[in-house]
């Protein structure tokens, strides 16, 4: 598969989350390949382990060194194996704001624990003296404040009578490598997933003013105005007629435009069946590198050219000037 994404782990220990993230990286259709193991520890017992599966490794002591030196330090190594991802497995260190920043998005975190409950240190200690009838663990993308981010999977494991910080981390863990390989796979493949997809069209299509789904021959429509006078401006199409895409339908400025479009950039743009004929354009949506304020920008556009006239008056106007 050409298209699977490069993941970097960073790891400072034992690295069991590492090695269940390889192993399912080995599993036939795999959205994931593991390009470095990366430690702040070079006795991390990881990285024998990843230099033992073949994979490139790197490691760099902390001590002695700033913080953002560091981080420096391991982002180059990041990109020096041309990874797409960072996936942190066990990696204690805090990360610099301006580390977190730039990898928004494209690094992942799994922390022992069900958040937003016990973030930091000591989670089963802590969850065990709550009395808490479950612990369990969580996917999350990494932003400058410490587990944090968005949670993108969760797994709760039950506490049982006698369980010790120890006795519970290790079932913990049993769960977490089964938990993290799937989220892991399931977030660098969400570019052709057709209901992540969908939701993300949703949020924008229906962030225009007076605007509604309806769904029109199996696809969700999106319209704008009120009741029977509404008129559509977008179609979500999945996989529609003799296309193996996922794509959005939108109004061009007629038959023109669309000719062009289709033919200098035939990979984004194509004419879709019925709707082509009267000027509709197919934007193929997945794609890895979709960039969504172009989709922003075509909503707006194949809204604004069918709203009724009292909504883009004013938008009319600012354009005069
Ligand atoms: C895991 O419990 C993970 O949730 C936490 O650190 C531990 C790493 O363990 N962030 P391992 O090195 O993957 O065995």
């Amino acid at each position: 598969m050409t298209d699977r994404a490069r993941i970097a782990i960073l790891i400072s220990g034992a690295g069991t989350n590492m090695a269940a993230l390889v192993y399912a990286s080995r599993m036939p259709e795999s959205p994931y390949e593991v390009v470095l193991v990366a430690a702040n520890d070079p006795a991390a017992p990881g990285l024998a382990l990843a230099a033992a599966e073949g994979i490139a490794t790197f490691a760099l002591p902390h001590k002695g060194l700033t913080r953002e030196a560091h981080d420096a330090a391991m982002e180059a190594a990041v990109l020096a194996a041309d990874a797409d991802h960072i996936v942190l497995a066990g990696y204690m260190r805090i990360l610099s704001d301006g580390f977190a920043a730039r990898w928004a998005g494209r690094m992942l975190n799994i922390h022992p624990s069900l958040l937003p409950l016990y973030k930091g240190t000591g989670t089963h200690t802590r969850a065990i003296a709550a009395g808490d009838s479950h612990a369990g663990a969580t996917v999350h993308l990494v932003t400058p404040e410490l587990d944090s981010g968005e949670v993108l999977a969760q797994i709760a494991v039950p506490i049982t009578p006698g369980d010790t910080p120890e006795s519970l981390a290790a079932r913990v863990k049993l769960a977490e490598h089964q938990l993290y390989p799937r989220a892991v796979a399931d977030y660098v493949s969400r570019w052709r997933n057709p209901a992540w997809l969908l939701t993300q069209l949703r949020t924008r299509a229906l962030a225009l003013p007076e605007t509604c789904e309806q769904e029109s021959f199996g696809s969700a429509g999106f319209r704008v105005g009120e009741g029977k006078a509404g008129k559509y401006f977008a179609y979500f199409s999945d996989r529609p007629h003799g296309h193996d895409r996922i794509a959005l339908l939108v109004k061009t400025s007629g038959m023109d435009e669309l000719h062009a479009l289709t033919e200098d950039q035939p990979d984004t743009y194509f004419k879709p069946a019925f709707y082509g004929a009267s000027g509709w354009v197919g934007i193929v949506l997945d794609r890895p590198d979709l960039d969504w304020a172009d989709v922003d920008a075509w909503l707006q556009r194949s809204w604004r050219s069918v709203a009724p006239r009292r909504l883009t008056r004013l938008m009319d106007a600012a354009d005069a000037f």
